[in-house]
């Protein structure tokens, strides 16, 4: 099997797998101690719960026994979340550690545990699709908790595009003037590490209303971190992460912080401007397919970088075999 699908006109698989790395599923304050949930992501069902201790962890949804789903009336037990179906318990990783009415537990009673940070307000999974360990750290946004930063707003959205596409948005500068109707799009500049890991956008919006300059700095396929400044301390981060819930379905949740000098100007408009924004590329998303192998022009430079960049994220099994 391969990791990119084989292109072919139809939506449903041509779509790319997903890319390893850090993803959110959840908002810390939605999951408090001792709550389990059900998390769609990866095209697959997962159950999220939050110890006793307060440790967020999450596993494989469906029970080993007779296939309950333990992210839907599980009960947290301690460290452990227990079947809503007959009672068996799993702990962190994912071994039964009870049968509540049988003393010999069955060697294979076990589910699929995944990686799990808390930063940045959020719970994350690392995701690989071998199940390899982190192979880099979370990003930590410093400018959250920092007294000269206003408390985070926080705005979500579901969009019908694969992740990757979503990425790719920002690096496709002539798709604001046509989707977005934007007569005067500042000139951009997209660039990578020397390393290759980070992909940077850089934009001077010297003729906007409010001058102000962006960088956006993108760790990862769903995980960015987009900062503007208006002006000494004028500043402003809005951070992106998202949950692709499956090949066509990704969930954004964006946070807010802008420094207490501006904080009266930049506010709810900024997350709503955001969103219109979003909805203007909505239908473009919800009707495309995804292209495997793009037909590109000489002037598509930032495109062909970005699609160059993004390969690192997958695993191709073939390499592997
Ligand atoms: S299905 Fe989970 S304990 Fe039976
Ligand atoms: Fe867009």
């Amino acid at each position: 099997m391969s990791a990119i699908i084989e292109p072919c006109e139809s939506r449903t698989n041509t779509t790319p797998e997903f890319p390893m790395g850090w993803f959110s599923v959840a908002r810390s304050h939605e999951l408090q101690v001792g709550e389990a949930k059900r998390v769609q992501a990866f095209d697959r069902e997962l159950a999220l719960y939050r110890t006793r201790s307060g440790k967020p962890q999450i596993q494989d949804a469906f029970c080993p026994h007779l296939g309950a789903h333990m992210g839907v009336n599980g009960r947290v037990v301690g460290e452990t979340l227990r079947c809503p179906f007959h009672g068996w318990r799993f702990d962190a990783e994912g071994a039964c550690v009870e049968i509540p009415y049988c003393d010999e537990i069955p060697e294979r009673a076990r589910v699929r545990t995944w990686h799990c940070e808390e930063a940045n307000g959020e719970v994350y999974i690392w995701f690989h699709p071998q199940g390899l360990a982190p192979k880099w750290p979370l990003p930590e946004l410093r400018e959250l908790g920092d007294p000269q930063w206003t408390p985070p707003r926080y705005a979500e959205f579901e969009v019908p595009a694969h992740i990757q596409d979503i990425a790719e948005n920002s690096c496709d500068p002539v798709h604001f003037q046509y989707v977005h109707g934007q007569q005067d799009v500042p000139p951009s500049e997209v660039t990578v590490d020397e390393d290759g890991r980070h992909l940077h956008l850089h934009l001077d919006a010297k003729n906007a209303a409010v001058p102000n300059k962006l960088h956006s700095l993108v760790e990862s396929p769903g995980l960015a971190t987009v900062r503007t400044s208006y002006g000494p301390g004028a500043e402003m981060v809005v951070y992106n992460s998202a949950q692709p819930i499956d090949r066509n379905r990704t969930l954004l949740r964006w946070t807010l912080t802008v420094r207490r000098e501006i904080e009266d100007l930049a506010g709810d408009e900024v997350m709503n401007g955001i969103i219109a924004g979003i909805q203007d590329d909505y239908p473009i998303w919800a009707n495309k397919v995804h292209k495997h192998k793009p037909i590109f022009c000489r002037e598509d430079k930032t495109l062909v970088l970005y699609r160059k960049w993004v390969r690192q994220f997958y695993v191709d099994v073939r390499e592997l075999a």
